[in-house]
């Protein structure tokens, strides 16, 4: 694989960088830089242990009572998703017949969420269009692996939440950086990578709950399973938040992005995303359970058998993950 193709694994997770391998030894998680609330007053600095001492009294230092509203119901977030999942071919392998079916529509119109985190997904919907279309898809695709497995588990522990708020935390990392079409400068790419561990901390305070589904995958969907990922570099073990991260990355590579200039198709896609099983970033589990969804005759994921053949070809000029070691400081 190409230093671009693996580079695009990295919207998954891993910091492979220079070396080819995980970088990282630290075990704590401390905030490398200050989180703010959505109204800009400080909720932790820079420098903050997010130890369950700290995270607890976070969760329990909200004195507004936000409105809770409905996302489906939100702005305009309807006709957005159902365009975007009519408008993009690939989308269509998991909704072929209507946009979302009623059971699918269900679990995602029960997601009600404080209005200052709704009014996060509009500045997205006007100032990072890219951030915007994907967490609606991830809802979307989420939602529909989930229904799928309604019978199994409590849906309610799966929470439809996490699909839109896995990447909330981008509200905390500079515009000119997330449209940024070149490669990043290595304090770029830290300010992106804050990302998961602000998302962590901003809904601990607007779901008051430091344990939430959704608040532990806006932390960890960035982990992997062979602690190949960011923040910590953790062995990801939680296989509900692994179905969320491979449902981003899927995503990631099938919809435009600033840093390339084509999507991958989605047979390249799924062979990418199984590649990654393949090498244990990710569990086989999550990958049939994708790769199930997509096939037409929808296939039990236990007996679905996933192809490990490569025939697809991935998308040229992508900059994902390639960085620029120029010890630049980031913009402000
Ligand atoms: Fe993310
Ligand atoms: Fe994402």
């Amino acid at each position: 694989m190409g230093r671009s193709e693996s580079a695009d694994v990295i919207e998954g997770g891993a910091r492979l960088g220079e070396s080819g391998k995980s970088n990282k030894i630290q075990r704590e998680l401390d905030l490398r830089y200050g989180v703010n609330a959505l109204d800009g007053r400080q909720l932790l600095p820079a420098g903050t242990r997010l130890d369950g001492d700290v995270m607890e009294r976070l969760a329990c230092s909200a004195t507004t009572q936000w409105q809770q509203v409905s996302l489906l119901e939100y702005g305009t977030v309807r006709a957005d998703l159902r365009h975007h999942l009519t408008s993009d071919g690939a989308y269509r392998n998991f909704f072929p017949d209507t946009v979302m079916s009623k059971g699918v529509e269900a679990l995602m119109a029960a997601v009600m969420l404080p209005l200052p985190v709704l009014e996060c997904l509009s500045f997205f919907r006007d100032n990072d269009h890219y951030t915007y279309r994907h967490v609606l898809t991830v809802f979307a695709l989420y939602s529909l692996l989930a229904h799928d497995m309604r019978e199994e588990m409590d849906t309610s522990s799966l929470d439809m939440a996490a699909g839109p708020l896995h990447d909330i935390g981008k509200i905390c990392v500079p515009l000119s950086i997330l449209r940024k079409r070149t490669p990043l400068q290595r304090a770029e790419r830290d300010l992106v990578e804050h990302h998961a561990v602000a998302g962590y901390v901003l809904l601990t305070y607007y779901l008051r709950d430091s344990e939430s589904f959704a608040a532990r995958v806006a932390r960890d969907h960035h982990e992997r399973r062979d602690g190949s990922g960011y923040p910590l570099g953790i062995r990801l073990e939680d296989s509900q938040v692994e179905m969320v991260a491979v449902c981003d990355i899927y995503d990631a590579l099938i919809n435009p992005r600033p840093y390339r200039k084509e999507n991958f198709d989605n047979r390249t896609a799924l062979e990418l995303i199984t590649g990654l099983a393949e090498k244990g970033s990710v569990g086989w589990n999550s990958v049939r359970r994708l790769v199930a969804a997509n096939r037409r005759d929808r296939p039990q994921p236990d007996a679905c058998v996933v192809s490990l053949e490569k025939r697809g070809t991935p998308p040229a000029e992508n900059s994902y993950g390639i960085f620029q070691e120029d010890g630049s400081e980031p913009p402000e």
